[in-house]
């Protein structure tokens, strides 16, 4: 007897599962029908699951060398400010080679004319101090938030302007200093 309300009680899961699983199916097939398709997402028209056929837009990169560009606004107060001068030969950045640390470092910057990297770039936010004359980890991979400009034609329009508190604040950063501005 017991045997039989076992097998009983079995039966009943199973169907249950069956019919649950028919439910999902069809409803997953009704969302399919209305759904945007993978190559649908986003403004590269072309699948997001395949990086390898991005069409990439016809561009240009500045090829002027550090030491002759000119440097591009900030997009806003404290943006990265965008890479006035070419990188190429620079890039990939690895562990044992940051060339655009032999002349953003804070020791060197004045003497090449190039811009010192912030204080932001020498704190360890996590830990919650200074990392010294070293740069913090967390600033190490550069073009993660830095990038030279293309003169790519915009692929949507775009209406942002910034608002700068000070005509300074256009080409320096003082995040350091405004981090907390607001919160206390
Ligand atoms: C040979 C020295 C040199 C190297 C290497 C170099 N830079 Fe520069 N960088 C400069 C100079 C000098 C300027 C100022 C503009 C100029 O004179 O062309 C500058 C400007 C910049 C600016 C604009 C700063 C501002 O205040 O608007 C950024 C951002 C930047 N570089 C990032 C990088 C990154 C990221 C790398 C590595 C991929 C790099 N640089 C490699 C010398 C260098
Ligand atoms: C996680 C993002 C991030 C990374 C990584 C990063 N930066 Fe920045 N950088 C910023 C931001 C945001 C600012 C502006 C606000 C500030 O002061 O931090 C900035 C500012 C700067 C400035 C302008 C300083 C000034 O006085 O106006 C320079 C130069 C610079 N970074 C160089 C570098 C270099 C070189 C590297 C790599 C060694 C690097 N950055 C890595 C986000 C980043």
């Amino acid at each position: 007897m017991k045997k039989k309300i076992i097998m009983l009680a079995c039966a009943c899961a199973l169907t249950f599962i069956a019919c649950q699983d028919k439910k999902e199916n069809t409803s997953s097939k009704e969302n399919t029908s209305s759904a945007v398709s993978s190559d649908e997402i986003g403004i590269r028209k072309t699948s997001v699951e395949n990086e390898n056929n991005v069409v990439l837009p016809d561009a240009n990169f500045t090829s002027l060398q550090p030491g002759e560009s000119n440097l591009i606004e900030r997009s806003f107060e404290n943006a990265p400010p965008l890479i006035s001068h070419s990188i190429e030969d620079m890039l990939p950045i690895t562990r044992e080679n940051n060339i655009c640390l032999s002349c953003h470092d804070k020791a060197i910057a004045a003497d090449v004319g190039a811009t010192a990297m912030p204080m932001t770039h020498y704190f360890d936010f996590q830990a919650g101090k200074a990392t010294g004359d070293e740069v913090s980890n967390e600033r190490f991979n550069c073009t993660q938030c830095h990038v030279p400009q293309s003169d790519a034609k915009p692929l949507v329009g775009n209406t942002f302007k910034p608002e700068f508190k000070s005509e300074e604040a256009k080409k320096r950063s003082n995040l350091i200093d405004a981090l907390n501005e607001g919160v206390k």
